[in-house]
């Protein structure tokens, strides 16, 4: 008998073929059942593999009487109990490295947009207003010589600094854990957090979310960048009080915003929608297909691991220090 797989939604179907040669996959999308019922017509299932909008609660993991692995498509795993999979032996491994520079790279694409005005620009076409070049039409803001501030120096927060770099952005940074060598390597400069939202012309965020990480954007924190700042979210959307920050746009106190994560995913604040200085894209971080399939195949090989006895290749933190806590960028 092969062991039972549960896939909650559809992914890219390389990885399917893999799945369903070696095991007996059952996915949940399309099935019209849910993942709890799923799991309590299928408790010997011995995998989970989990997307982000998937919330695995301690409901969900005990409802999992045989699981011994949930491997996350993605490198944030924010909507699973990891605390309680590690109370019941369940590994959590996550896929991380893959989509590092696409994630970056949309960071940089949000910044773009959002100091070029490219979707307002591409708008103004399209509703036929471009009558003619014009000295002072939809002037933006100039990426070299900017300070841009970046919230977590892990690894997408890295990629992103370094393409920074490239475009003349002076890059200050905080994160709980000083990294020296970068500073030394490339003159990042680290700075307490409020110096940092105070001095940045652009603020990216890298931090994963976590309770401790809950609106750390909040009112004072808005408050306090400059007026014509950009803020850039590519993280979760938890990390800022998009009702706030939606406010602060409307009164042009920030210059603009460029979000791929919202508060309440797949909800965006309706207010958001109305503006023309935020660019909104729908959590696109990691959409390449080869990052997909590169992270598709990261969950197959972490059950497989798992399920023939070894040390999945990537457990998350949590799992590997059990249990003692450590926050620093994804
Ligand atoms: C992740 O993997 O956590 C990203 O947010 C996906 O785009």
């Amino acid at each position: 008998m092969k062991p039972k797989v549960i896939l909650t939604q559809t992914y890219q179907k390389e990885a399917i073929e893999q799945l369903q040669k070696e095991f007996n996959l059952i996915i949940v999308e399309g099935s019209s059942k849910s993942l709890a019922e799923v799991l309590k017509e299928n408790p010997d299932a011995e995998a989970l593999i989990s997307f982000l909008s998937d919330k695995i609660d301690k409901h969900i993991i005990d409802l999992g009487k045989n699981l011994k692995i949930i491997a996350n498509y993605a490198v944030g795993y924010n909507n699973i109990d990891v605390g309680y999979a590690i109370k019941k032996g369940v590994l959590v491994t996550n896929t991380p490295d893959v989509l590092t520079d696409t994630t970056a790279d949309l960071t940089m694409a949000l910044i773009l947009a959002v100091s070029r005005r490219i979707v307002e620009g591409d708008d103004f076409v399209r509703k036929g207003q471009f009558k003619g070049w014009g000295a002072n039409l939809l002037l933006g803001k100039e990426l070299k010589g900017a300070v841009l501030g970046i919230v977590g120096m892990g690894r997408i927060g890295l990629a992103a600094a370094l393409r920074a770099l490239v475009f003349g952005m002076r890059v200050i940074y905080y994160d709980q854990t000083r990294k020296e060598h970068l500073e030394k390597k490339y003159g990042f400069e680290y700075m307490s957090f409020p110096d940092l939202v105070q001095q940045a012309d652009i603020v990216s965020l890298h931090i994963p979310s976590s309770p401790e990480t809950h609106h750390l954007f909040n009112k004072d924190v808005f408050d306090l960048m400059k007026s014509d700042a950009i803020f850039i979210n590519a993280s979760r959307g938890d990390l800022m009080d998009e009702t706030y920050l939606a406010e602060t746009l409307e009164k042009n106190e920030l210059f603009g915003a460029g979000l791929d994560v919202y508060e309440c995913e797949p909800q965006v604040t309706e207010k958001l929608k109305q503006l023309k200085n935020v660019v909104l894209v729908p959590h696109l971080g990691s959409a390449t297909y080869t990052t997909r399939l590169a992270m598709a195949q990261i969950t197959v090989d972490n059950v497989k691991q798992a399920l023939s006895g070894r040390t999945p290749q990537n457990l998350v933190e949590e799992w590997k220090n059990r249990g003692e806590s450590g926050e620093s960028g994804k």
